[in-house]
């Protein structure tokens, strides 16, 4: 299973990355505005510090629109894959950079038949927004269920991208429906690494080494 880290703060995703455990990262309009930095250097210094791919999300509406930031994101790394939210429009747009070569993380997918139509369309990666569901009291990680079930059907090769993440049990979740990535914000990675049994367990030993060494 790849993580991958949900942030626009460099200092997180440089923490991961000495970890091991950034196989990629996930950005969104509303994670580089908490920057509070100029977006276009932000992007840039993310591509350059990070291996595996970057999805970089487009502002416009149509098609045409969405193609021409996917080219001139495309362009500044070879890592770089663009997000587009899952509309007709944004369909259209799949379907053109698919066939020039440039890879696509669809997002915003709340239906697994979103899903199995931003794959048809070309899509590299769909991201299945979990947390959001889970907002308004629905199953967010039945969808992800059934969009793998519906991949698996058909052998498609797009990637599933569990988004949206809120805590350890939707990573948990994620990987035992057998998800291709989940994309993980930074205090949930934390929590992943946090048990009290195991804080507990390293003072016991601490305490009765050091009355072995008295
Ligand atoms: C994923 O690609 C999105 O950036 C992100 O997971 C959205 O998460 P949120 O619902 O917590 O904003």
């Amino acid at each position: 299973m790849k993580f991958f880290i949900d942030t626009a703060n460099v200092e997180e995703i440089k923490k991961g990355i000495a970890m091991g455990l950034v196989d990629g990262v996930t950005t969104n309009p509303s994670l580089l505005s908490k920057e509070k930095k100029d977006p276009d250097a932000v992007i840039k210094e993310i591509l350059s510090v990070v291996d595996g791919p970057v999805s970089l999300e487009v502002i416009a509406t149509d098609a045409e629109g969405m193609c021409g930031e996917a080219r001139k994101l495309a362009a500044l790394g070879p890592n770089a894959v663009i997000k587009i939210p899952m509309t007709e429009e944004g369909i259209k747009a799949v379907r053109t950079l698919s066939l020039e070569g440039i890879k696509t993380n669809v997002t915003l997918i709340f239906q697994p038949v979103q899903a199995l139509i931003a794959a048809k369309a070309g899509a590299a990666y769909v991201s299945p927004f979990i947390g959001r569901l889970d907002d308004i009291s629905e199953k967010g990680m039945g969808i992800v269920e059934d969009i793998c079930l519906i991949f698996a059907n058909y052998g498609f090769e797009t990637e599933v991208i569990v988004a949206s993440i809120r805590n350890p049990v939707h990573v948990l979740e994620a990987a035992l429906l057998g998800a291709d990535i989940a994309t993980i914000p930074f205090n949930v990675l934390k929590q992943l690494m946090n048990h009290p049994l195991t804080n507990i367990g390293i003072e016991r030993f601490l305490k009765d080494w050091q009355s072995i060494k008295k």
